[in-house]
């Protein structure tokens, strides 16, 4: 199998993802940053890997935006985020959606894994933007389930990484 993980990520979460996958399947994990599409079509299997920032895929446009480049790999992409487990089958539904528009989600398979969110390593733009997003949830009336699990989601800080839920997507990746 020749094979490249590719990843995009803001506080290195994706990257031991990245870097686990990589491992498994005996080739390089490369930050998205030193690559271009055309450096990659030399590969059959392509894994890319992003952090979930407001349900976007941190720069899975590197894969949709050059599916027709990319015809004929076998391409997979997971994300990490912090979404509890207990909301995942939804949730996960609603990210496919979200970032992978019309027939491409039927190109792609798609993963999402459980990441790490620190409250004191995050960025202020970012701090700020979880105490914003809180209060607003916070003072719904009724709120649903999904506001219910993005005050959750604001206050949850931890690393919940876990390196046995890849193996799903090696198997799949070497199969
Ligand atoms: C501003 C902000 C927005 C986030 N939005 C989501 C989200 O929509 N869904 C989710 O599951 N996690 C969300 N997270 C958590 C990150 O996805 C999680 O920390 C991820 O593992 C980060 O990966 P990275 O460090 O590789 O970029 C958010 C975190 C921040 C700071």
């Amino acid at each position: 199998m020749n094979a490249i993980v590719i990843y995009k990520t803001k506080y290195g979460s994706t990257r031991t993802y990245a870097e686990w996958i990589a491992e498994e399947l005996s080739c390089e994990a490369v930050d998205v940053k030193k690559l271009k599409i055309d450096d990659v079509l030399k590969y059959d299997t392509i894994v890319y890997g992003g952090g979930l920032y407001a349900e976007t895929i941190n720069g899975v446009n590197f894969i949709t935006k050059n599916m027709e480049k990319l015809e004929g790999k076998k391409l997979i992409v997971y994300s990490t985020g912090i979404t509890p487990l207990h909301c995942r089958e939804y949730y996960d539904k609603m990210v496919i959606e979200k970032n992978f528009k019309g027939d491409i989600k039927d190109k792609v398979k798609v993963y999402n894994f459980l990441g790490k969110m620190i409250i004191e390593e995050l960025s202020l733009p970012h701090r700020a933007a979880l105490k914003t997003l809180k209060k607003i949830m916070s003072g719904k009336e009724n709120p649903t389930e999904m506001e219910k699990m993005l005050i959750e989601l604001c206050e949850a800080s931890g690393d919940f990484s876990d390196r046995g839920a890849i193996t799903e997507l090696v198997e799949y990746a070497k199969a």
